[in-house]
This record gives C-alpha cells, sequence and structure tokens, in this order.
C-alpha cells in the first residue's frame, strides 16, 4: 500500500481509519521535522517491528526554536523525505502546516521543569516546553501504541519519558541508537550546514567523547574529553557535561553505574549536539 500523505488533522482521522488502527491495528509513531537521512530510517525500522503501521510526523516546530536559531534556515526537504518514508514502509506521513497545529492566541503549554533549563536546556532557553509541548499535541493527534525517538538528542529522550511517566501518557517510548558516519560523525540534519573544513573539524566531537570513553573515572573522563575538544580551535564548546542519563544532573566523582557524556559545540555557523552513554565502577 501506497504512504498515505496527512495533511492536516481530518487526513490524519481518515488516514487511521484506512490502517484500521483503533480497530485492532497497532501505530508506532517517529516524530521528525524531515530532513531526512540514515538515523531516520533506522528510527522507521525500529517502529516497524513494534506496531503493524508506521505514522512518521514531519512538522518543523517554531515552537522549540529560540530567536536567532535556525528555524527559517531548517531544511525542508518533503518529496526527499516522502521517498524516504515510502522506502522504509511508512503507512502515513502526518505533516500538518503551524496553523493546523496552533491556534493563533494559543494559551497552555507543557513545562519542562528545571530538568528543562539545565544542560542543553542552559543554552536554548524555552526549547525543551516547546519540544514537548509539540509532543505532546503529535502524541494526542497521532495517537500511537509506541513512539521511536534517537538517542542522539539524549535530554529530550529523557524529557519525553519523563513526560509520559508524570502525566501518565499511555505511551512506550523506545530510544534508538545513534547512527554515525563511518568516520564517526553522528548523523545530524544540521550536518549538511558543514563546509568541508568544518565538517573536518566537526569530528572532534565523536573524537572526544571516544576519548573520554576509555577512562574509568569521572574526573579522566572529562578531562580525557576536554583535552581533544581543546586541541581543535575551530570548535566551539557549548559544554561538555558527564550526567545522570535520567536527569540529566552533573555526576559526582564516586558515581557507579550509567553515565551519559554529553557535548554541544558550535563549528563554524552549526551547533552540533552528540553523546555516548558509559557504565562507571
Ligand atoms: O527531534 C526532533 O526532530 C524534534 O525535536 C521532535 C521530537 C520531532 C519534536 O519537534
Amino acid at each position: 500500500m501506497d504512504v498515505i500523505v496527512a495533511n492536516d488533522r481530518a487526513e490524519l482521522v481518515e488516514a487511521r481509519r484506512v490502517l484500521g488502527v483503533g480497530a485492532g491495528a497497532t501505530l508506532a509513531l517517529v516524530p521528525t521535522m524531515g530532513a531526512l537521512h540514515e538515523g531516520h530510517r533506522s528510527l522507521m525500522r525500529l517502529a516497524r517491528e513494534r506496531a503493524d503501521h508506521v505514522a512518521v510526523s514531519i512538522f518543523v516546530n517554531p515552537l522549540q526554536f529560540g530567536p536567532g536559531e535556525d528555524f527559517s534556515r531548517y531544511p525542508r526537504t518533503f518529496d526527499a523525505d516522502l521517498e524516504i518514508c515510502a522506502a522504509e514502509g511508512a503507512g502515513v506521513v502526518f505533516a500538518p502546516s503551524a496553523e493546523d497545529m496552533y491556534l493563533p492566541d494559543r494559551q497552555v503549554g507543557v513545562s519542562a521543569g528545571e530538568m528543562g533549563t539545565i544542560a542543553e536546556g542552559a543554552f536554548r532557553p524555552g526549547h525543551f516546553d516547546g519540544m514537548l509541548t509539540v509532543v505532546l499535541k503529535l502524541f494526542n493527534l497521532v495517537r500511537p501504541d509506541v513512539a521511536v525517538f534517537g538517542r542522539k538528542d539524549a535530554q529530550q529522550l529523557a524529557l519525553i519519558r519523563r513526560m509520559v511517566t508524570d502525566l501518565d501518557l499511555p505511551i512506550d517510548i523506545v530510544g534508538a541508537p545513534t547512527v554515525r558516519e563511518p568516520d564517526g560523525l553522528a548523523l545530524s540534519s544540521r550536518n549538511r550546514y558543514l563546509s568541508a573544513q568544518d565538517r573536518v573539524a566537526a569530528l572532534a566531537l565523536s573524537r572526544a567523547l571516544f576519548a573520554g570513553a576509555e577512562r574509568s573515572t569521572p574526573a579522566e573522563i572529562r578531562r580525557a574529553a576536554r583535552a581533544v575538544l581543546d586541541a581543535e580551535p575551530a570548535v566551539d564548546v557549548d559544554y561538555l557535561i558527564l550526567a545522570d542519563p535520567a536527569t540529566f544532573a552533573e555526576v559526582g566523582d564516586g558515581h557507579t553505574g550509567e553515565a551519559i557524556l554529553a557535548v554541544a559545540a558550535r563549528v563554524g555557523t552549526t551547533r552540533l549536539i552528540d553523546n555516548v552513554v558509559l557504565t562507571l565502577g
């Protein structure tokens, strides 16, 4: 069956009916902002394993971009995205307009709480509130059984899990491994902004994380990762943290168990994030 394109909520209701969702068939949602790449394909493949049908949402959410961020230049590649969704066996692509998603006098949104103000949230005020608001709306509109998100956006994934717990949402959240280029660069829709020179410099992020992952104590991990970043002058680091993967609070020196080593940095005009999960002790 061809992929159904639903451009508004009425068409989405009809697509659910055609697919038999709500009448026995299960649905997995892959929320995206488009500019799809191999990482998104891997999310769709995982989604297909988890449910009878896959819905992919494509919506560049204005609420999660701050002033001066890349909302207007964010790559919009709908035709190529649709081909990818069809090739990966998606049943429906939900691509609403901003007008369909948000009333002009919208008042109420989701708060990411204190966890939304640390790490990535400290550099992008309001970002996680806007992200959670659209994800909750997508959950309410698409009504999936399962939703799949990439682990590259680790704090986003942790906050979505918190929202599902705190607001009792009946949806299974699945985290999918980060997909990397052979040289280590984590796939991102924003990689297409990188010049050839920037791309070489950007490799310092994954190199730093891998260097940290070879050490065993928090102090050594932070030092090893920082040394790699400091050696690359074209990389302007926003933060490098070793944090609890569930709360994103920095871990102390005696920490044992899982920890996430996460970095955000600007390379030229492009802001990139990456992380690895480590087990300490
Ligand atoms: O990760 C993304 O692409 C976005 O933050 C998401 C989850 C689709 C919400 O707009």
